[in-house]
């Protein structure tokens, strides 16, 4: 391989770059900050390090050149049209995510999505090895590379490698319906160490490697000959939970300034200063519980317990995943419901819900969680839910409440919240009651003790955990000796034989 480029002694690699581009219609080219929690988080983790992210730009096309943003170097990875449609909008988002979030929508199996997987996983890693200087550590995030860490090893072995899933991994007899199960779990295991948001997790995935493909685990560890290896080659792959955080610190900071501070106020004016603002901020995803959450104000509506322009509802929806046909329809039926709901709830001037169909920037962000009174986090299933922890992050004066459902990541973490099982429609009912009309000095403790968890526990914290989890899996680094040739060959071959099984496992399912 040569080396063309600068090599980093750190390389993040994930689906997105923390920005993407945006042609706009006379062909001039923009940046945007790129959506979701990954971003957010590990854009600060990233700051100021002599690191390379690599990533896709966010627009079919081939790979603009690299360059730096915000002291990082970042190594944009081309993706036509088609592989945008099979690897993204596809085999991650409509086979994978379905899975991993317990079936909320039905996934669906398709061979051609799985070989642009690999291919473009395979296109990953070859980038990743471009920039990675000698025994450098290489983390590799998130479900879209599963295969990443695997075809690194193999094209790198000098490499530490680490690999951080940023949603849930599911029961094994979820996982086991994948046709591609064994390749999957293969991928990761060319890791070092695997990271996973909570403990569950990451014995599901320990059960997956012990029920589906009979590997020997023990603890927290799991071992493995790495196919068409010999016993020589055998490897053993540490995995563990740490929960992914926030920027406490820069984000509290921005929540205090004078010009939040002030945007805070004015939006709750140009509501009318509502008695109770409640908020819901989402990514338009069907496992963020978007619906219930609609269905439950509906109700509480229509038994006249609350009314505008007292009590009001403002959802943000962050565009997602547009062309993809399940985001569509829950598009159509969102604003279907928040239509019927001011149609029939709303007076001049005092709608029941305030609806936002837009991204926006941190500054906007802060305002606005510091103006809700209430803040409704109610997904069906989620890794972690990083606006929890957002929104705890900016209430330094201790206002606010934060309703949270028992399926987010976050639950663990955040017990203070006021809990609810997003199903129990009657329950999240209650829950937003209790939340508006619990005593003040009883709000306040549980906020200062969701503050203090949010603020001992940040980003940075998770980071360094895992980089000194990542550092002290065990490791045998291999200069290019015969040994690690074998291996790459013995991979190379398993990677071959990877193909015809999971090509003959998609004879019997899906197309
Ligand atoms: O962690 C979930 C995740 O898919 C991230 O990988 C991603 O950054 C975020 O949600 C937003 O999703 P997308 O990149 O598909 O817009």
């Amino acid at each position: 391989m040569t080396v063309a480029g600068p090599t980093f002694a750190l390389v993040v690699a994930a689906n997105r770059l923390p920005v993407k581009r945006v042609v706009d219609a006379d062909g001039t080219t923009t940046w945007q900050r790129s959506p979701g929690g990954l971003v957010s988080a590990l854009e600060s983790v990233m700051r100021g390090r002599d690191a390379a992210w690599v990533g896709w730009a966010g627009e079919p096309g081939p790979a603009p050149e690299p360059f730096v943003e915000d002291g990082v170097h970042l190594h944009p990875v081309g993706l036509s049209p088609s592989e945008v449609q099979e690897y993204y909008e596809g085999f991650s988002n409509q086979t994978l995510w379905p899975i991993y979030h317990d079936v909320t929508v039905l996934a669906s199996f398709h061979r051609n999505w799985w070989n642009t997987y690999r291919a473009v996983n395979h296109r990953f890693a070859q980038a990743i090895a471009e920039v990675a200087a000698p025994g450098a550590t290489v983390w590799v995030h998130d479900y879209q590379l599963q295969l990443v860490p695997s075809m690194v090893r193999t094209i790198r072995p000098d490499v530490r490698i680490g690999w951080f899933d940023h949603i849930p991994f599911p029961p094994v007899e979820l996982f086991g319906q994948l046709p591609w199960r064994r390749a999957l779990v293969e991928g990761l295991l060319g890791a070092d160490f695997l990271g996973f948001q909570r403990a569950g997790d990451a014995e599901n995935f320990l059960r997956a490697c012990r029920r589906l493909l009979g590997m020997a685990t023990k603890a927290d560890t799991v071992t493995f000959t790495p196919p068409g290896g010999n016993a020589s080659l055998r490897r053993t792959v540490r995995v563990g939970a740490i929960p992914i955080s926030v920027d406490f610190r820069g984000l509290e900071a921005l929540s205090r300034t004078p010009e939040v501070l002030a945007r805070a106020a004015e939006i709750r004016a140009s509501l009318g200063d509502p008695k109770v603002l409640m908020l819901g901020v989402d990514r338009l995803d069907y496992t963020k519980g978007i619906r219930h959450r609609l269905k439950a104000y509906e109700e509480l509506l229509q038994d006249k317990v609350i009314a505008p322009p007292e009590v009001t509802l403002m959802q943000v929806a962050t565009p997602s995943r547009e062309r993809v046909d399940a985001y569509r329809q829950l598009r159509e039926e969102i604003e279907g419901t928040v239509g019927r709901i001011n149609g029939e709830y709303s007076a001049i001037g005092s709608p029941a819900v305030y609806y936002l169909y837009h991204s926006y920037p941190r500054n906007e962000m802060a305002a606005m969680f510091l103006a809700a009174d209430v803040m409704l986090v109610t997904p069906l299933r989620d890794g972690m839910n990083l606006v929890a922890k957002e929104y705890v992050t900016c209430r330094h004066d201790l206002g606010g409440a934060l309703v949270l459902s028992e399926f987010a990541g976050a639950w663990h973490e955040l017990h203070q919240a006021f809990i609810c099982n997003p199903h129990d429609i009657e329950g999240v009912k209650q829950t937003i009651l209790r939340a508006i009309n619990t005593p003040v000095d009883e709000r306040q403790r549980r906020m200062k003790a969701l503050r203090k968890r949010v603020a001992t526990h940040d980003v940075q914290r998770w980071a360094s955990r895992y980089l000194e989890a990542l550092a002290s899996a065990p490791f045998r680094p291999h200069r290019p000796t015969r040994a690690s040739d074998m291996e790459r060959r013995g991979a190379e071959r398993a990677n071959r034989a990877n193909q015809r099984r999971s090509d003959n496992a998609s004879e019997e399912v899906g197309d």
